[in-house]
Parts: C-alpha cells; sequence; structure tokens
C-alpha cells in the first residue's frame, strides 16, 4: 500500500505510505512539487492538498495549525496541509488531490 498523488489526472505512486512521514516528504520523496513555500513548517498554507473520503479517515485528525490556516469549510471538504497530515500507520493505502481547487470526486478523477 502507499500513498498515490492525483494531479491533472495523473497518478504519482510514492511507492511507500510511512507513519512517521508526513505527505509532503511522502511527495518530496518522488520529486513531486507541492508548492511548499515555508519547508514544512506549517507557515506558508501552500501545500494544501485534498484527501478522499476514505484517505481522511487514515490519517491524524486537522493539527491546530491546519485549524488556523484552513477554514471549517475547506476542512470539511477535506482540505488539510501535506506538512501537518500524517498516515495513521504503516502501509495504508491513501489518495491525495494535488490541486486544492477541484472538488474530489471519487476514482477516475480526471483534474
Ligand atoms: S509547507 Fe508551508 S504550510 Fe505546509
Amino acid at each position: 500500500m502507499t500513498v498515490v498523488f492525483v494531479r491533472g489526472g495523473i497518478e504519482f505512486d510514492s511507492g511507500v505510505c510511512l507513519r512517521g512521514l508526513n505527505l509532503l516528504a511522502h511527495a518530496q520523496m518522488i520529486e513531486l512539487p507541492t508548492g511548499s513555500r515555508c519547508g514544512g513548517h506549517g507557515k506558508c498554507g501552500a501545500d494544501r492538498v485534498i484527501l478522499d473520503p476514505e484517505s481522511q479517515k487514515q490519517v491524524n485528525p486537522p493539527s491546530p495549525i491546519e485549524r488556523h490556516q484552513l477554514s471549517p469549510e475547506e476542512l470539511s471538504r477535506g482540505l488539510r496541509l501535506a506538512c501537518q497530515t500524517f498516515p495513521g500507520a504503516d502501509g495504508l493505502s491513501i489518495r491525495v488531490l494535488l490541486d486544492s481547487t477541484i472538488e474530489w470526486t471519487g476514482e477516475g478523477q480526471s483534474g
């Protein structure tokens, strides 16, 4: 199982899903840009991603930093900051949409 990032309908598979590694680090492992401008310190808010509903259940709850950076409506849509989001266990299957302006529509997301 692994973290799969989706951008423009193209899937980018990180190859692993590690509990101690946030989603930003998973993306960086495969040199996939996320828009991060603060080095993963939760300050820029530029690494916004959307998790599909199943994946939302497999990561940590939103951190205080995310509750400050994201509105309740955005959080309810599945938006997260990649640098603040950690898989709940090793080996999960997590899908992450990189363009946070697009609603997640499920399987076959075409961007
Ligand atoms: S990288 Fe800046 S908030 Fe996540």
